[in-house]
């Protein structure tokens, strides 16, 4: 039995790996997840020059969630293309996962990745919240993301070495946006999505204080863990559905166990993200997540991650879309 799976045209020893932004920022981190059972090391969101990010506390955990408002700390593009270079050694494919803050700088970052050798897969984040001076999020405005992808449309094309591009949204509610989400996703010949980033906006509060658990924009930050895993789940299933079935899913959020990721690949995710869990035991989580997820296969009498894929019973009919 194996917890192995194709990501595109890659050949992935674990469908999981790390989610962008938890432990994967220094070069530190991205050795440690190159040496655990992560089936990819993927890099935080970059941005073209160093970012210091928001003050401190900008990031809290409790039982069942997180909420953070980095501000999109990172150390620059540079460093994780020569990071990427360094750990490359042991040939676990490394995701470089690029912050879409301004246009121009973006699509520098996206050509150098392209280029380089030690790049295996890109993630553009288009789903970014947290930063400051910023009241939007991109992928929620489909005319401008529609616009700024027909941008970025000739830096995609050249991508020779055909590595797999994905982009990570955010979390969506409506029927309408899932289906205007989707065209956009095939319009631009994507090869996977992410889903989904943290839920943007919220607020949590701590009664010994009476204050935010964290500082930033008042408190408000993006809330991950447990609490997310239903929206998670329903955004995987939605685009599931609508998307053709070789535009592949990885699922982010809410997976603490084996069993969260058996819900993520039976709602239609090929591989899954891991956040706030990683957060809070560090890299060892893989391999524990991992043998629970062996424990229910051999239950199930499933051999590979594949045979899960979107295998989700629903009580009536399944159609495609709605
Ligand atoms: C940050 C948070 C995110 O959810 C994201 O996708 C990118 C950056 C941040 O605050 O650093």
């Amino acid at each position: 039995m194996s917890l192995s799976i194709n990501l595109v045209n890659i050949k992935l020893e674990s469908c999981l790996m790390n989610a962008s932004g938890a432990l994967c920022t220094t070069y530190d981190e991205l050795k440690d997840l190159s040496q655990s059972q992560s089936g990819v090391i993927v890099s935080k969101s970059c941005s073209y020059v160093e970012r210091k990010g928001n003050p401190k506390p900008r990031y809290y955990h409790s039982d069942n969630f997180s909420i953070n408002s980095m501000g999109l700390a990172n150390l620059g593009y540079n460093f994780y293309l020569s990071s990427a270079k360094y750990l490359n050694s042991n040939q676990k494919p490394f995701m470089m996962s690029i912050a879409t803050l301004d246009d121009e700088y973006t699509f520098q970052i996206l050509d150098s990745a392209l280029k380089s050798p030690h790049i295996a897969m890109i993630e553009i984040n288009i789903s970014c919240p947290n930063i400051c001076n910023t009241d939007t999020i991109l992928a929620y405005h489909f005319t401008d993301l529609d616009n700024y992808l027909t941008k970025m449309k000739p830096y995609l094309d050249k991508n020779e070495n055909s590595k797999p591009i994905g982009v990570k949204l955010p979390p969506y509610w409506e029927p309408y946006q899932f289906k205007e989400m989707s065209k956009l996703i095939v319009k631009y010949g994507f090869n996977f999505i992410t889903l989904v980033n943290s839920v943007p906006n919220c607020l949590v509060i701590d009664t010994d204080t009476d204050s935010p658990v964290i500082k930033p924009k008042n408190g408000i930050g993006g809330l991950g863990g447990s609490y997310i895993k239903p929206v998670v789940l329903s955004n995987i299933s939605q685009f599931y559905r609508l998307l053709p079935k070789e535009i592949q899913i990885i699922g982010c959020g809410g997976v603490e166990t084996g069993e969260d990721v058996y819900h993520h690949l039976l709602a239609g995710a090929s591989c899954v993200q891991i956040g706030t869990s990683l957060m809070k035991h560090g890299t060892n989580i893989f391999e524990a997540v991992g043998n629970e997820l062996k424990t229910i296969m051999k239950m199930k009498g499933y051999d590979s991650i594949g045979q899960i894929v979107g295998h989700l019973k629903y009580n009536t009919p399944m159609q495609d879309g709605y």
